[in-house]
């Protein structure tokens, strides 16, 4: 029943969601990963499935429950995520809340590192990982209609989050001050930025399950009633 969706704007409508960090290994017991929570994506899953819409959500690890009525794909590494999200196309929009790892060790240990008397401390060699939001909003048979990715600032907010949608392709970015106050990682409020094409829509303090159902319900007009 999860796959089917719901009654609501978006009824028949699938809808992938990334969110959660990830987590990249340097060796089996040891990884590097980020502050995400996990909530704002959470949070924008099951608003989407509330409208209707059959939601895959691929998720880093995070400390919170699953949504209801969404098929959740738990992964780990920023390679795997995108494994996971290609798995899951087609569909009709993307919303990209992972914060997703820029990089990761280039050659994990296999074993556990070990301390050794007078070895100095090791070095890692990082590599680009793919980018997730980019991936999916390249121009293809399998693209969405609507992209939407996050930029987390914590300085030039709007132009960073400008760059970042000419950079990505995508057709919306949610921007986020992540350096104080509202929207801090962990927190339970978020305020956004809306950049289109066409401009900036600022919105207020909210919580993030608020922000979440605005901006599905944004999403939800603007996919409209093109099918
Ligand atoms: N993103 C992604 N895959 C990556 C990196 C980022 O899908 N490898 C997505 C995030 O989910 C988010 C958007 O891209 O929707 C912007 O992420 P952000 O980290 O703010 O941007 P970057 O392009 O990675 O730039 P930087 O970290 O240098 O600001
Ligand atoms: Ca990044």
């Amino acid at each position: 029943e999860a796959v089917l969706g719901g009654a609501g704007p978006l009824s028949g409508r699938r809808v992938l969601v990334t969110s959660g960090p990830t987590v990249e290994p340097i060796d089996p017991v040891r990884y590097i990963a980020n502050r995400s929570s996990g909530k704002q994506g959470h949070a924008i899953a099951q608003a989407l499935r509330e409208l209707g819409a059959s939601v895959t959500l691929v998720s880093g690890p995070v400390q919170i429950p699953d949504p209801d009525g969404v098929v959740v794909v738990k992964v780990e590494t920023a390679r795997q995520m995108l494994e996971a999200c290609q798995a899951a196309l087609p569909a009709d929009l993307a919303v990209c809340a992972a914060a997703v790892a820029d990089w990761r060790v280039a050659e994990p240990a296999a074993e556990k590192t070990k301390k050794a008397e007078g070895v100095p401390p090791p070095t890692l060699q990082m590599v680009a990982n793919p980018d997730i939001l980019a991936t999916l909003a390249a121009p293809g048979p399998n693209r969405p209609k609507l992209v939407v990715g996050f930029a987390a600032e914590t300085e030039n907010l709007i132009a960073h989050a400008k760059a970042k949608l000419a950079r990505k392709g995508c057709d919306l970015i949610v921007a986020n001050d992540v350096s104080q106050g509202s929207g801090t990682f962990g927190g339970d409020d978020n305020q956004v930025h809306l950049v289109g094409p066409h401009g900036v829509e600022d919105w207020p303090a909210l919580s993030k399950l608020a922000v979440a159902r605005r901006l599905a319900a944004h999403l939800a007009a603007l996919l409209g009633g093109t099918k």
